[in-house]
């Protein structure tokens, strides 16, 4: 089956999250924060994974912007970081957050070769829109798809059923590729074609369907793509 789309996840697959805490505590005066970055990426990626889960599990929606706000919360009390301040600026640098260093040059080649392009994440179109923005990469995306119109977080089937209606093709057409292994574990169950950039070197997780392909980065999307 030739791929017509290649979507991705956008929170950890394009974008790198870890880089609010680890950017913030570069900046003067925060002393503490170098100490402790690490935890603190971690326990608020934790979190709100977990959060996404439960308010999809028990029918709780709200927007993933609430989501984030809430699991930086816990991971700043846990952390014993009660600053006001801090809390603001970890949030600001999170509607900015980098791509990754090879994340333009692989959306311009898979737009050279004729492929759809797109996004499909649990952010809320507003940070999604202040992400892509400020990484510069709108000019490469055909779709930039948000749960929110389904009103429920990945994995619901109902997330992945946007990518087929958006790109007016069918589930296998599409090249569906996340960080996360959950993710593309549902994306695969779901009929796309699909890659786990494992860039931590990962056991695949045991969920009911299996990464279709594995790649480091992102570097090798548009020649896997041509294979398929
Ligand atoms: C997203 C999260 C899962 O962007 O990273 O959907």
């Amino acid at each position: 089956m030739t791929i017509r789309a290649c979507v991705f996840d956008a929170y950890g697959t394009l974008f790198d999250v870890a880089a609010a805490a680890r950017l913030a505590a570069a900046e003067p005066g925060q002393d503490q924060l170098a100490e402790l970055w690490p935890r603190l990426a971690a326990d608020w990626r934790a979190k709100q994974l977990g959060y996404s889960w439960l308010r999809a599990a028990a029918g709780q929606h709200c927007d993933f912007w609430q989501v984030t706000q809430d699991a930086l919360d816990w991971s700043m009390e846990a952390a014993g970081l009660n600053d006001p301040a801090l809390r603001a600026r970890l949030l600001a640098l999170y509607w900015e957050l980098p791509a990754y260093p090879e994340v333009p040059a692989m959306l311009t080649a898979l737009k050279a070769a004729g492929y759809g392009t797109g996004i499909l994440s649990n952010g809320s179109p507003e940070m999604l829109e202040g992400a892509v923005a400020s990484a510069g990469i709108g000019a490469s995306l055909d779709h930039v798809l948000s749960v929110e119109s389904t009103r429920v977080f990945k994995p619901h089937p109902s997330v992945y059923a946007l990518v087929p209606e958006a790109f007016g093709c069918t589930a296998p057409e599409v090249l569906f590729v996340s960080s996360n292994g959950w993710d593309v574990a549902f994306g695969a169950g779901f009929g796309f074609a699909s890659v786990w950039v494992n860039r931590a070197g990962e056991p695949v997780d045991r969920l009911p369907a299996r990464p279709g392909h594995q790649l480091r980065d992102l570097t090798g999307i548009p020649d896997l793509v041509e294979t398929l």
